[in-house]
């Protein structure tokens, strides 16, 4: 069961990739739920950012459970997984964010970290593709390194895929998209005391 290779592959490497992680059918459903108004994606978490195009230009919207079931369904797979990595591993995985991303003609992120140790409690990475029918002549190639900054994989966006990894350890970047690009990348986090204040799961 891929469940347990998930688990299995982090405890031993860190990443995983999870082909038809939901079946095409699932990925058009998801695809309705997307939303038609979206934002210049930021570099920082959620309430420490500032807009950086040249690092990256994609366009995002954060999720919501009010965006419809296939939504509300993606969401619950994201909870079994987080349950699975607290009971085996005692991560302490406490909330999930995740937001779709647009990358348009053009569009790219520069390689970077999700999270740095010390300065943020996100702990856990996923990224999930809408893209059926990707060619290699699209570009748009997800390409994760490890902390030697050699290259590890080269994960194209395809539909029913879903990514994992360890947020504080593989630095990853999106190449050039030539084509309309859709993912949904999310953060499992531990729950973090920030400016004095507790974090409140939402
Ligand atoms: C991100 C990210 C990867 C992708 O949003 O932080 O790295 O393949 N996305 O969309
Ligand atoms: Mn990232």
């Amino acid at each position: 069961m891929s469940l347990d290779k998930l688990m299995a592959s982090i405890e031993k490497q860190g990443w995983f990739v999870w082909d038809d992680f939901l079946s095409a059918e699932q990925v058009t459903a998801l695809r309705q739920c997307l939303p038609s108004e979206w934002k210049q994606a930021k570099i920082g978490r959620r309430d420490d950012t500032h807009q950086d195009v040249r690092r990256r230009t994609d366009k995002i919207h954060w999720m919501h459970p009010n965006m419809g079931s296939p939504v509300q369904d993606y969401l619950e797979r994201m909870k079994a997984i987080q349950n699975m990595m607290n009971q085996r591993f005692f991560m302490g995985l406490f909330e999930y964010e995740s937001h779709f991303a647009k990358y348009e003609n053009g569009d790219f992120y520069e390689k970077h970290y999700d999270s740095f140790k010390g300065s943020s409690n996100r702990r856990l990475t996923t990224v999930f593709y809408l893209n059926e029918e990707w060619q290699p002549s699209h570009g748009g190639v997800l390409n994760l390194y490890n902390q030697e900054e050699q290259q590890i994989s080269q994960v194209e966006p395809h539909a029913g895929r879903l990514v994992v990894f360890l947020s504080e350890e593989f630095p990853h970047e999106v190449c050039v998209s030539h084509q309309l690009r859709y993912s949904i990348a999310g953060w499992f986090r531990i729950n973090g005391v920030k400016d004095g204040v507790v974090d409140i799961a939402h």
